[in-house]
């Protein structure tokens, strides 16, 4: 069968939600799917549709990493693909694309707190790691991973 092709859009806050929800926030309330800064003006919500369906999401914040002198620099939030889409490189499609937005508003260094599980896609797309496993409640470990842009 062939494959549908994969079209990236830019989304608005509430839509993510359809794919944070299931991947993200799994048997916890909707509004556990609003993050923090969701609705400021400079945040970017990235959508990856399959036909008309939603399958991955992204968001990018404007904020500098407290260890980092980097101030031109955003946080990577929310990455998420559903399930059944999952490994078919709908991932890497959505952080390159934000790459290259955020290349075209001259953002110089991004940032991300990776769950445990999630390392190895990070890697894989050239991530450096920056210090020690910690806690993030009530998700669990994270590593922080960064990217200079230019
Ligand atoms: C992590 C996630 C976003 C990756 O998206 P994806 O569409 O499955 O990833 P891709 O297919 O684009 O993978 C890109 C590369 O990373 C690798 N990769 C992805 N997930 C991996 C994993 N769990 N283990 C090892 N490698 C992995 C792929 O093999 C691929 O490498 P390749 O191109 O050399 O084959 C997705 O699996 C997901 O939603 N997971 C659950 C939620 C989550 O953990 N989100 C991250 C929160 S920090």
């Amino acid at each position: 069968m062939m494959k549908s092709p994969i079209y990236l859009s830019l989304i608005d806050a509430e839509e993510t939600h359809k794919v944070r929800h299931p991947i993200l926030r799994k048997g916890r309330p909707v509004a556990s799917c609003v993050f923090e800064n969701d609705l400021d003006p400079d945040t970017l919500h990235l959508g990856a549709f399959e036909k008309d369906l939603l399958v991955g999401v992204l968001s990018a914040y404007r904020r500098p990493h407290p260890d980092f002198a980097h101030q031109n620099s955003y946080q990577i939030r929310g990455v998420a693909v559903l399930e059944d889409h999952q490994k078919k490189g709908i991932g890497r499609l959505l952080m390159s694309s934000i790459e290259e937005k955020l290349l075209e508003k001259s953002i110089d260094f991004i940032w991300l707190n990776a769950r445990i599980a999630a390392v190895p896609f990070y890697q894989q797309l050239q991530y450096t790691v920056h210090g020690d496993v910690f806690d993030i409640p009530p998700i669990g470990p994270h590593f922080c991973y960064f990217k200079c842009l230019r």
